[in-house]
């Protein structure tokens, strides 16, 4: 890859500066929680239900393109139920015995968090299966024909699991959650009140403005305002008087050669090779992640969603398109 995704500012990856941005301005309840409607609406009424009748919470799968919140949103699950959550990730769990330590520690009621839970391996997923459906934990002792299953009591819990995509889920897995939320990109209007909200939080001025500008260049996501926010509060503090206008945003925007549309080098790159190789598409999935030197993953999970959302390419049964408004942004004539 000749462009590091990791020194891409708007990277919807979770990055290490991230850790300090986003722990200190997560919301802690439903009710801080901007945007993502009707998730929260479904939720909180299986949470007061669950709460009600004093048993763990359905299993939940939250899926959508990073950084939207959903490791957030397991957070609030957990502090409105008043209950522990135990964080991991599908990758950080190698073998069957870590899972197993893990569902064995769980106390009555908590969450377990699965971040990335697509990219667990099969051995470790089969140990979910009865975990999830029964509580249970089926443990080999011994080999060959004398080996035998003992089952073990777990406490009742609560999974939740986050991916980028449901399909990559198999379907035995899926079909194990009860509450199943897919999250959205959100609307330049809700980002508006999360720029406002977060700003507040880190003592910084800014105008209506200056929040729209940051918004508009988020892409959807609040990981991304968020981590604009900062970087343009260091350019308001040493270029200009410390507040965030318009005119400050925007120029800082620029330097970081981050378009009005919140477009970057990697974007431009895809769109243009789009047009230049293969006039505009139908284009393939791999044949274009192979052109750009990117993984056909990241383009579907990271850059495609928000450059659909724009409606600057689209899919068909064939491939990859460029619409006339792609066309448009990028200032090239439409072939007829
Ligand atoms: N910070 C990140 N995501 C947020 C959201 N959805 N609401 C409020 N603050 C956030």
């Amino acid at each position: 890859m000749i462009f590091d995704d990791n020194e891409r500012i708007i990277t919807s990856d979770y990055i290490d500066e991230d850790a300090d941005i986003e722990v200190g301005l997560r919301p802690h309840t439903l009710a801080d929680y901007i945007g993502q409607e009707k998730v929260k609406q479904n939720l909180s009424i299986y949470i007061s239900a669950a709460k009600d009748r004093r048993e763990p919470l359905d299993h939940v799968l939250l899926y959508g393109p990073p950084g939207l919140g959903k490791t957030t949103l397991a957070g609030i699950i957990s502090n409105e139920m008043g209950v522990n959550i135990r964080i991991t990730s599908g990758p950080a769990i190698e073998k069957a015995g870590d899972l197993a330590a893990i569902l064995t520690n769980l106390s009555q009621n908590d969450i377990l968090f699965i971040d990335e839970i697509h990219r667990m391996s099969r051995t470790v997923e089969e140990i979910l299966y009865p975990a999830m459906e029964d509580f249970a934990l089926d443990i080999i002792i011994g080999k060959g024909p004398s080996a035998k299953s003992i089952r073990l009591d777990l406490p009742k819990f609560t999974l939740i699991g986050a991916t980028t995509r449901a399909g990559l889920l198999t379907a035995p897995l899926r079909d194990r959650f009860g509450v199943i939320a897919r999250l959205e990109l959100y609307t330049p209007e809700e980002l508006v009140k999360i720029v406002k909200r977060s700003a507040n939080l880190l003592n910084v001025e800014i105008d209506s403005e200056g929040a729209v500008e940051i918004a508009s260049r988020s892409r959807g996501t609040p990981r991304i305002a968020n981590r604009l926010l900062k970087r343009v509060r260091d350019f308001a503090q040493v270029k200009y008087d410390g507040k965030i206008t318009r005119r400050v945003a925007a120029e800082s925007l620029a330097m970081m050669e981050i378009d009005d549309k919140g477009l970057d080098v990697i974007d431009n790159k895809m769109i243009m090779a789009m047009i230049k190789n293969f006039g505009g598409g139908p284009v393939g999935l791999d044949t274009l992640a192979a052109t750009i030197g990117e993984e056909p993953n990241t383009i579907e999970d990271v850059y495609e969603p928000y450059l659909l959302q724009l409606g600057y390419i689209s899919r068909t049964p064939r491939g990859r398109v460029v619409t006339q408004e792609g066309y448009r942004h990028f200032n090239v004539p439409m072939p007829e």
